[in-house]
């Protein structure tokens, strides 16, 4: 129970633990991953490809995230896997990192926490285990087994480890995944390095005891490093085969260099979710589904559909979209039929029954077969871009697992080809499929562009829904869109690191907390989209302390849903970005509705991690409020002064 098993038994999961048919234990069947149930071309049943996790983040929308769990949950179902691996969660520190589309945290770990716990919840609530990846700090791809990430406590703290936190405390995850990466934590006394999966601090005191963690932490694929240091530092499963908890464990627990306790513990560790989730009682949920069941259906296409829709993020219109259906335009670009951007690569795939392109999509819905060229017929997409109302222009690039992307730019025939077509037309709208931040250089040139994200295999459908205008956009970016490679100038230490060491010496100011502390604006802000309606902010107010509310009226002719976001910034203790997401609400408004958005901050939410008290605190002092639609579109201010606790004596010192 405590190893997987590679050999002759797994039915062709990702990962198998073997049934122990004497104490009518189930196996444990588990699967790729946080786009939908992975599953390869041996098998004949289908799978839905949903958006992805950073395409779930730009939503903003807790409903949206469980809906989303919900359904990949029933598809695990259906396939007879009762472990589904994701959600993933790591918060974006680099915008070229080769997963950020898997992670539903985009570059804040607010955002993030709001939207694992119900993602979290929707899987479970289909009696499917769902396991939160990669614990922790797995950051990059470039050298992802073996590099050595190095930053303080606080920043690990309160940047990476928060979204762990709330899918263990606030949403009840029955299984975390531990990362390839070592992780070397600062703190004022002394340092220390292990691989994350020998991390006494992370799965130890992180997770048992300040989280109360009951279920169990299980290692990527092959970041299990030994026998001994694993098991006490808190692993409990090695994955996928046994190398070091087969034999190994079982001499050294006979030897006494593993407590018979340490043993026991792991293996409560992964039985109480599995009794909590009833497997003991009715394993032929599981076993009665397999790799060969069509686990798709006409509801689930429908979900891909309508969290995509509102996942795509408009951050450029200058009147042109809504299309009308009476509108001539021909469809250009690779990705807009014959290389469609609807997922992610590596384990975080999902090969689907079908994909609809942007060609079929568009087609459909006006109701006329939409000319079509690829990037490679430039001379004839401009000739025919001369004679048509509007030009769509779908570009996209993917990223995935085990390399970084080297650039954030679009490709070169991509590009000339926008520029080129952006001189004979002036209704240009270009449909961005993208892993994450991309550099938009055409955005002056072009007429409207919509970000979609990796949004799953309704792709075509979706981007009609919102050109449109069927589905008003809503959607917020979940990441910094900069104006150029490397903005935030991470140097060679800091990224992919030297000497396999990579440096967090940025401490908290990555995404937009850098953009703030050096006051760039950047090409589109964390936290901004546009709608086809307006929205006006009025009346913001403080209730009581650290209680507010403001009024968000849609003053637009559609009905339509706007993010109403709070940022807090905090009084000096030697660290603090400008402000930082402690509040958001999506609002949906008919045309004239108006209603009271409200926000209570927590303890918590105005405390810092204290490395001399290795605990939370409430700093003393002046803090400020924003709230507005954006990170950089502040309707309102105000501050308050907290009393707390002051700098501890210990921290001071290490000021000095
Ligand atoms: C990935 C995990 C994945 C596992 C099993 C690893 O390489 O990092 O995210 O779940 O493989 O496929």
């Amino acid at each position: 129970m405590v190893h997987g098993d590679t050999n002759h038994q797994n039915p062709g999961y990702v990962g198998y633990v073997a049934p122990i048919r004497e104490l009518n234990i189930p196996a444990l069947t588990l699967n790729d991953g946080p786009q939908g149930f992975r599953t390869s071309s041996n098998y004949a049943g289908t799978t839905t490809c949903f958006p992805s996790g950073m395409t779930v983040g730009a939503t903003w929308n807790r409903t949206a995230a469980y809906l989303w769990g919900k359904a990949m949950g029933e598809e695990f179902v259906s396939k007879g896997s009762n472990v589904q691996l994701g959600p993933g969660v790591n918060v974006a520190r680099i915008p070229k990192n080769g997963r950020n589309f898997e992670y539903i945290s985009g570059e804040d770990p607010y955002l993030g926490s709001q939207m694992v716990v119900p993602a979290v919840k929707g899987i479970q609530d289909t009696g499917v285990i769902a396991n939160v990846k990669h614990f922790i700090n797995n950051n990059q791809e470039t050298q992802r087994q073996g590099v050595n990430e190095v930053m303080d406590i606080r920043t690990h703290m309160e940047l990476y480890a928060p979204v762990f936190e709330a899918a263990v405390v606030d949403g009840g995850v029955a299984s975390l995944m531990c990362s390839y990466n070592r992780l070397t934590l600062q703190r004022a006394e002394y340092n220390q390095t292990q691989w994350a999966c020998e991390n006494v601090q992370s799965m130890t005191n992180e997770l048992r005891h300040m989280w109360k963690f009951q279920g169990w932490v299980m290692s990527d694929w092959g970041a299990t490093h030994g026998t001994q240091l694993d098991a006490m530092a808190g692993l409990d499963q090695e994955m996928p085969g046994g190398r070091f908890y087969s034999d190994a464990l079982q001499k050294a627990v006979q030897n006494g260099d593993v407590p018979m306790a340490t043993l026991d513990a792991m293996a409560v560790h992964i039985l109480t979710p599995m009794f909590q989730f009833g497997m003991m009682d009715d394993p032929s949920k599981f076993t009665n589904g397999s790799l060969d069941t069509n686990a798709t259906s006409d509801a689930h296409n429908a979900v891909v559909r309508e969290i995509a829709s509102n996942a795509m993020v408009l951050v450029k219109n200058n009147g042109v979209l809504p299309l009308d259906t009476k509108t001539k335009f021909i469809v250009v670009g690779d990705a807009g039929q014959i290389s469609p951007k609807f997922g992610g690569k590596g384990s975080g795939s999902v090969v689907p029954a079908y994909v609809v392109t942007g060609l079929e999509g568009l087609s459909k819905r006006s109701g006329s077969d939409a000319q079509y060229f690829k990037t490679s017929d430039s001379d004839a997409a401009v000739n025919a871009a001369k004679n048509v109302d509007a030009v769509v222009y779908f570009v996209g690039v993917l990223s995935g697992e085990g390399n970084d992307r080297t650039t954030l730019s679009l490709s070169g025939p991509d590009l000339s080809l926008i520029s080129e077509l952006a001189k004979v037309n002036k209704n240009v709208i270009v449909v961005t499929g993208n892993p994450g931040a991309i550099l938009l250089p055409f955005s002056d040139d072009v007429a409207a562009i919509l970000v979609t994200f990796l949004p799953g295999q309704e792709l075509g459908n979706s981007v009609a829904d919102v050109i449109y205008g069927d589905v008003n956009p809503s959607a917020k970016l979940p990441v910094t869109f900069p104006n150029k490679d490397n903005e935030q100038g991470f140097t060679d230490e800091q990224w992919p690191g030297v000497d396999g060491k990579a440096t967090y010496s940025e401490g908290m100011f990555v995404g937009y907390r850098w953009y703030d502390k050096n006051n760039v604006t950047p090409k589109y802000e964390f936290g901004f989209g546009l709608s086809y309606t307006t929205f006006d902010v009025k009346s913001c107010a403080s209730n009581r302390t650290m209680e507010y509310s403001c009024e968000v009226t849609n003053t637009g002719k559609v009905a339509g849903a706007e993010v109403l976001q709070l940022y807090l910034g905090f009084p000096d203790d030697g660290f603090e970005p400008l402000k930082v997401l402690k509040g958001f609400e999506k609002v949906f408004l008919q045309p004239g509705e108006t209603q009271t958005v409200k926000y209570e901050l927590t303890k918590r939410d105005v405390s810092i991690f204290d490395d001399s008290m290795e605990d939370w605190r409430q700093p003393s002092g002046e803090f400020s409020v924003h709230i507005g639609t954006s990170s950089r579109k502040i309707n309102w201010s105000n501050k308050f002064t907290h009393v707390g606790l002051t700098k501890s004596l210990t921290s001071q010192k290490t000021q000095e």
